[in-house]
């Protein structure tokens, strides 16, 4: 699901974001957490652009200084909280009249706490209110309390062009569905982002083919469950059941994978993140139809227990996920499999760990995105179970899930020595001016000298050597 920008979540690291000038305010934004984020940042950053609004790196000169950020876990809010704090101090220092946001999963389930007792920020926008924040902004200037956290059954943003904020020109998120029903024990993002909608499949081809004519070659097809997809006319999933609609109109997930690879075979699909209890044979039939859906698939998984996984309310046993694996590998046998992983959720024995462990020897990930349990509040698992597992106990199983994950992607890496990928090349090398990097369709980054070629050219590259999160290579 993450590939690069989960490396940041991982790490807790924050992108700091750019807007074009188009105006003669200034405004600076900052992202945290999951692609969705950075996704809707560029809805922002377009919103406010048609307000006058201009870009700048600079903290200090900002009017208009907006976080949006991630609740998902304790520690990803701690961030957001110190960089608010680190705000408040420049806007003393600089500029008494910067007005200071927050956008996102905090802003929806602090709500008012963030402004009346927190006094941390001036407005309070939550990710299905975006429409309103210019009002907002204006209100504030007048004295008024500036805070929208409706959510919503409809909005997916279809319409509005987003400002890309990626800068590389080459690969774009481009967002599907929003919210969530799963309704995971252990996860917030139902509370924070709301009930599960679907994008018009019309807008977002449209929104691909407008992507290729500027020379785009990837799109990440986004969305907190894609799997879930299911564009029925518009709103919310859980009324499907009660609409009369001819089926010829139904799109689900497989039918818009194979519309979006039918655009351009030029144009490389990715999608994130699948549940594994949504995932249907007709996707995985899909991805292997076309030569340009990456074989990529982000399969968080979370444990290897199913007595966990039941507490967890994650719709799948250990028995099923493995069966999907099977599926997926006999139908794509070079498919490049990722996870996420949660150690130490309520009630997690030692052997409900090795269970986890012995999952992992078994499917051998190539790369895993592994946490700490993190209990938040109000959702199913805080309020009907104890997180009895001990800190130093979940660290432990963390640190022995890392390190296996280490052994396998290595594994996989040491395992492209000696092939050649197609990779596109995405950017300069952050190591040496004179090397690009890429991806190759397993999501493996590339590293290779430069030659004659461009960002945006696909080519060949064979590969020399490995570390256990980089491939090493040459253009041939
Ligand atoms: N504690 C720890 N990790 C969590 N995740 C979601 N909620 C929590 C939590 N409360 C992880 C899951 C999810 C990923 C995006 O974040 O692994 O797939
Ligand atoms: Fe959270 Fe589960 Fe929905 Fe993912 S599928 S966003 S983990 S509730």
């Amino acid at each position: 699901m993450f590939d690069k920008v989960l490396n940041e979540k991982i790490q807790g690291t924050a992108l700091k974001k750019e807007f074009k000038n188009v105006g003669n305010k200034k405004m600076y934004i900052e992202s945290y957490g999951c692609q969705m984020n950075f996704s809707d940042s560029e809805i922002v950053a377009s919103v406010l652009s048609r307000e006058g609004f201009r870009t700048t790196k600079t903290l200090e000169e900002a009017d208009l200084v907006l976080i949006n950020t991630c609740s998902i876990r304790d520690k990803a809010e701690q961030t957001v909280r110190n960089r608010l704090k680190y705000f408040q101090s420049v806007k003393k220092k600089y500029n008494k009249k910067m007005t200071v946001g927050v956008l996102g999963c905090m802003a929806e389930r602090l709500k008012e706490k963030l402004l009346d007792q927190e006094k941390l920020v001036d407005i309070v926008v939550g990710p299905d209110a975006y429409r309103d924040l210019p009002k907002l902004v204006k209100e504030i200037e007048d004295g008024k309390k500036g805070i929208n956290v409706f959510l919503s059954l409809e909005e997916t943003y279809a319409d509005i062009n987003p400002i890309r904020l990626s800068g590389n020109g080459v690969t774009a998120f481009v967002s599907i569905t929003r919210g969530c029903d799963n309704m995971c024990t252990f996860c917030v993002v139902p509370y924070t982002r709301g009930r599960e909608r679907s994008r018009d499949p019309k807008s977002i081809i449209k929104e691909c083919e407008e992507l290729i004519k500027l020379g785009y070659k990837e799109v990440t097809l986004l969305g907190q469950n894609v799997d879930s997809y299911l564009w029925y006319g518009g709103g919310a999933k859980k009324d499907y059941k009660n609409t009369t609609v001819d089926q010829k109109k139904v799109w689900n997930f497989a039918k818009l994978l194979d519309e979006v690879a039918k655009i351009n075979p030029d144009l490389r699909i990715r999608f994130s993140t699948s549940n594994p209890q949504d995932m249907t044979d007709q996707v995985i039939d899909i991805i292997s139809k076309h030569k340009n859906i990456c074989d990529y698939i982000h399969l968080p998984v979370q444990s290897g227990s199913s007595k966990i996984l039941k507490l967890m309310n994650r719709g799948y046993s250990r028995k099923e996920y493995l069966n999907l694996i099977k599926k997926i590998k006999n139908k794509i046998p070079d498919c490049a499999i990722s996870m996420d992983m949660i150690a130490g959720f309520c009630n997690e024995t030692e052997k409900d760990h090795l269970e986890t462990l012995s999952l992992m020897d078994i499917v051998k990930y190539d790369y895993g995105y592994m946490f700490k349990y993190s209990e938040r509040p109000n959702t199913p698992a805080a309020k009907k179970l104890i997180d009895n597992v001990h800190e130093k106990i979940k660290q432990r199983r963390l640190t022995e899930i890392i390190s296996k994950q280490r052994e396998h992607s290595l594994m996989h890496m040491k395992k492209r020595i000696g092939k050649t990928y197609k990779v596109l090349i995405e950017g300069i090398s952050k190591k040496s001016i004179k090397f690009y990097y890429g991806r190759t369709t397993h999501n493996a980054t590339v590293v290779f000298e430069k030659g004659e070629k461009k960002v945006g050219d696909y080519v060949n590259v064979k590969i020399k050597d490995c570390t256990s999160a980089t491939l090493i290579g040459e253009i041939i």
